[in-house]
């Protein structure tokens, strides 16, 4: 069938396999040529592989460094007549790619919080690669049913103590406005949100894996998070996401114990604001990203989830120069938070408006983006040819 980009909010409801594979074969050949990682990853997992900053850590650990990956993930093939999920696309076209370059890829398509992925990931591992050296995780997910006690938890993105007022944009239409969002009645708004994005569930995978004696002498483990400025900290840092992602934080050094007789080591990376399928879902956050764009492109800094990771593997995991904050936390937020960069936004945010948008902000990037997440608006794609909608993940058929 044709198919063309059908999106409700924030969310796009159809994905292009032809063009998810070109998004693919881009951040592939960015990787490639940046070189091979030095002493990189040689076996790797990815809890969360199929889109944003876990697909290009599959990437940048199988084409920057050869390694074999793992990767687990949660999509939707199509159907005759509908297509499947991007991260479905991504995925098949990873695969191929890689078994093109005689690289091994496998995927688990599954709820990677549940017990039952976890020790098929397990036996996995056990039968193709026996350990890894490295995992990745990568999750974001609105949802987690706790594979303990059954109990399903459902995170919100709300403030914590004061209503929140700021400037938020529709990127569809440009139209920059006044959102208001009212903070949190109940504490367990917040022990959901921390019980679906904290450490947990980053600390059940390491206990399993350790357990299963499926981790390599040295292994790492790395989890993503995020800071951002002082206008979105009432939503992000200080709301109810930023108290996930402090409980994330908080699991290092529990992590650290687990593999202190395996000599290895855990760390979060904090990584860049950029357009994925889950930060477009946060108010205000998309205009923050739009005035970004400008001001890092300008300067020639811009970088989208390939260059983050691509950069997180060779300079920082693998490179001999964490640069940890001191918090202990690797940066490559490092360039967003410039003060240069975050004066210039702080300036174009007071000025922005529906009528200027389109000028002093990137909002033309921001959208570019978005519609690339889901594998339109690339030049190189013919957007008036059949699709094959049902494209497989080879080691799923
Ligand atoms: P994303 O939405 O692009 O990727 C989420 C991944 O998790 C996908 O592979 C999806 O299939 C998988 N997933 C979700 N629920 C699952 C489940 N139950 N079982 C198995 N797989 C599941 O999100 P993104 O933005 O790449 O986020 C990844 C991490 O990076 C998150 O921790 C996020 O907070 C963090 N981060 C994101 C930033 C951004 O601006 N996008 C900035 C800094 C950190
Ligand atoms: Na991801």
């Amino acid at each position: 069938m044709i198919i063309q980009p059908r999106t409700r909010g924030f969310i796009c409801l159809t994905s292009h396999p032809e063009g998810c594979a070109e998004n693919v074969k881009k951040q592939i050949e960015y990787v490639k040529s940046k070189g091979q990682i030095v002493n990189g990853p040689k076996k790797v997992l990815v809890i969360g592989a199929s889109t944003g900053f876990g697909l290009a850590s599959r990437i940048s650990a199988a084409f920057g460094s050869n390694a074999a990956t793992i990767g687990v993930f949660f999509e939707k093939p199509g159907t005759e007549g509908r297509p499947g999920t991007a991260g479905w696309y991504n995925s098949a076209a990873f695969e191929e790619q890689a078994k093109n370059a005689g690289i091994y890829a496998k995927s688990i398509n599954g709820d990677a919080f549940s017990d039952e992925i976890k020790k098929e990931t397990i036996e996995l591992i056990k039968k193709d690669l026996g350990q890894v050296d490295l995992v990745v995780y990568s999750l974001a997910s609105p949802r987690r049913t706790h594979p303990k006690t059954g109990v399903a938890y459902a995170s919100v993105l709300k403030p914590i103590g004061e209503p929140f007022t700021n400037k938020t944009v529709d990127f569809h239409t440009g139209v920059v406005s006044n959102i208001s969002i009212d903070p949190v009645k109940e504490q367990s708004d917040i022990d959901n949100t921390i019980a679906v994005m904290g450490g947990e569930d980053w600390k059940f995978w390491i206990e399993d894996l350790k357990a299963a004696g499926v981790l390599a002498d040295g292994a790492k483990t790395v989890a993503y998070s995020y800071i951002g400025p002082e206008l979105t900290y009432p939503i992000y840092r200080n709301g109810t996401i930023g108290m996930a992602k402090n409980d994330l934080e908080a699991t290092v050094p529990v992590i650290n114990d687990l593999l202190k007789d395996l000599n290895g080591v855990s760390y979060v990376s904090v990584n860049k604001a950029l357009v994925t399928q889950s930060s477009s879902a946060i108010p205000v956050v998309p205009l923050y990203i739009s005035l970004l764009y400008k001001v890092m492109k300008e300067k020639n800094i811009h970088e989208g989830c390939v260059e983050q990771m691509q950069r997180l593997f060779a300079d920082r995991l693998y490179g001999g120069n964490l640069a940890l904050d001191t918090e202990g936390r690797i940066r490559v937020d490092d360039w967003e938070m410039r003060e240069d960069v975050q004066s210039a936004v702080a300036k174009l945010w007071e000025e922005v408006t529906s009528e200027n948008i389109e000028v002093i902000s990137d909002l033309a990037g921001y959208r570019k983006d978005f519609f690339n997440l889901f594998g339109f608006e690339f030049d190189s794609v013919d957007y008036t040819l059949e699709s094959d909608e049902l494209t497989t993940v080879a080691s799923l058929k």
